[in-house]
């Protein structure tokens, strides 16, 4: 797409409903939080945003459940969200929640100016209803079968398995959540969002985003080939952003409807924080920024066509340059869930192992193009074999052989060989093959070929034999090990997007005075002599009992 000058990049705010698990990383933040590493080393004008999803049926559902209320919900999670990003190493900018009051100005000014602009329709309906409750049941208060894909146990309000966004007055069989009996129709008023209005205009869009992932297109021409219809944006509801009118007596803005401009809201936040309040401005309407969302699958329908209908209805908005969707990770054959307990937690995970080694497998198995499936055998295989056996042994085999016979200082390149080609050949094509795939936001592939150079390391160190070399050839001795050295140091770097702890050790190892940056890739200039620091192990190897023990968490969630 065009020229750009910024990148402005968000992930999918997180409801406030629980805390996170390993296939919310794998879906919307581990894929983002590397794009934008990426980026930061090539010294790109990028800015990371998220933070908390507050309002709305899911987190007044688990307070109901929990016997709290939903401020109690959200304060309770907001900060457990948070320390697992961080300690997780996924740095946004800005980690807002949609309960601040910047948000709530935001989602009202869209509101009134879609009213404004005629673009919502206030209409009397008839909506779901629970008798017994004495209750409308929006949202996921009541389920039943999608009317599009027939899927059963469809929310009210969107099917997970097709991904449609619907009026819950179409679900067929309709079941109440608070009462499990079939809810009857009462009459209540509500906006609606002339979606339809942006059929043309939001068809043209998708038309000419044709490097979009399949999957993504694919379900935006599907559902705009039915055609577009209005859709309400209020809710009667307690808990939630109250429509800014004299006559919305105990309406809400609906959830969806304000939660996407918490990317807006955030980003205001972070400009205020620089100190430079209308900073948030050059990012979201200037037509050289790059905006991208990282979601996964289920989120497709409102960031690829309900937003940008937004952003146009309101005007003097960029749109979205690229939505990276990704499929689920699933977990003994099934999709990763809150409400099921049916996880990994990402707090629970951070107190038994580090952080680098869940970050290298959820890239190395990403949902790119389908649902892939996590287990803890494969955690610790990819662990001990890849990143113990191949990086970490690579890395530390050569650093404990520099200390033992070269002093600890880098040794003297002399005349390069055949084998030495090689390995500068494999150093090249690592760091290009790498950076393609960052910049397109495929991480399996870079983790591949990040891998790829680290076997080529360790072929190249057994080929040359430089313990044998050390008595017969001094010279090519020293020089195996300064290209394994030089190695090392494009392994750092092109390593940093997706196991960044690390990456920042081997740095250390290195004892280089840059800070570590996208230039360094593949720059084979450390100069012999150059004093090295002890290295640490890199990555413990993971015992079976510590797999065990979370198997057994799992059994008995
Ligand atoms: N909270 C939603 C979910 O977990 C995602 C919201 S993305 C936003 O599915 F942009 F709307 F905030
Ligand atoms: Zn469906």
């Amino acid at each position: 797409m065009g020229k750009f000058v910024r990148t402005l990049v968000t992930s999918a705010l997180p409801y406030a409903n629980g805390p996170l698990h390993i296939g919310h990383i794998a879906g919307a933040y581990l894929p983002g939080d590397i794009f934008v590493r990426y980026n930061r080393l090539k010294g790109n004008d990028i800015v990371y945003i998220c933070g908390t999803d507050e309002y709305g049926v899911p987190i007044t559902i688990s307070a109901e459940k929990e016997g709290k209320t939903p401020q109690d919900i959200v304060d309770h999670f907001y900060p457990i969200i948070k320390d697992s990003f961080d300690k997780l190493g996924i740095i946004f900018d800005n980690f807002s929640r949609t309960s601040n009051p910047i948000h709530t100005e935001t989602a009202q000014d869209f509101f009134l100016k879609f009213l404004e602009k005629d673009l919502l329709v206030k209409r009397e309906s008839e909506q779901w209803y629970d008798p017994e409750k004495k209750m409308f049941l929006p949202d996921r208060y009541v389920t039943g079968s999608c009317p599009e894909c027939g899927h059963e146990g469809a929310k009210g309000d969107q099917c997970e398995v097709c991904g449609k966004w619907y009026e819950s007055v179409e679900l067929k069989d309709p079941i109440s959540l608070l009462s499990g009996k079939t809810p009857v129709l009462k009459k209540t008023t509500h906006w609606y969002m002339k979606f339809n209005e942006f059929q043309d205009r939001l068809k043209e869009f998708i038309d000419t985003r044709k490097d979009w992932k399949n999957n993504v297109i694919n379900y935006c021409k599907g559902w705009l080939d039915e055609g577009l219809e209005e859709r309400a944006i209020t809710r009667d509801l307690d808990w939630g952003i109250p429509v800014p009118l004299d006559d919305a007596e105990g309406k809400k803005i609906y959830v969806w409807f304000e939660a996407v401009l918490g990317y807006i809201s955030s980003t205001k936040e972070w400009a205020e924080k620089k100190g430079d309040p209308s900073l948030w401005e050059k990012y979201w309407k200037s037509e050289d920024t790059r905006l991208i969302h990282f979601i996964g699958k289920d989120n497709i329908y409102f960031h690829a066509l309900m937003f940008p209908a937004m952003l146009m209805g309101y005007g003097g908005y960029v749109l979205e340059d690229d939505i990276p969707a990704n499929e689920f990770l699933n977990l003994k054959g099934s999709k990763l869930s809150t409400s099921r307990n049916h996880a990994v937690w990402l707090h629970e995970y951070l107190e038994a192992f580090p952080p680098d080694p869940l970050r290298y497998i959820l890239a190395a198995n990403a949902p790119e193009g389908k649902d892939t499936e996590f287990s803890w055998a494969d955690f610790q295989s990819k662990n001990n074999n890849e990143l113990a056996d191949i990086l970490g042994n690579f890395i530390h085999r050569t650093l404990t052989f520099v200390h033992k016979y070269f002093d600890g200082k880098v040794p003297v390149q002399s005349k390069l060989n055949k084998s030495d080609g090689v390995l500068l050949t494999h150093i090249e094509e690592a760091v290009s093959k790498t950076g393609e795939a960052f910049s397109t936001f495929k991480v399996r592939n870079a983790v591949k070929h990040m891998m790829d150079l680290a076997r080529a390391g360790n072929k190249y160190f057994n080929e040359n034999e430089p313990w044998l070399t050390r008595k017969s050839d001094i010279e090519r001795c020293a020089t195996t090990l300064n290209m394994s050295l030089q190695s090392i140091k494009t392994l750092a770097v092109i390593a940093a997007p997706i196991i960044p702890f690390t990456s920042e050790k081997i740095w250390k190892f290195l004892n280089l005075s840059e800070t570590l940056n996208w230039e360094q890739a593949g720059v084979t200039d450390l100069k012999a002599g150059h004093v090295l620091n002890i290295p640490e192990v890199l990555f413990k190897k993971i015992e079976d009992e510590q797999i065990e023990e979370q198997e057994q968490k799992l059994n008995g969630s």
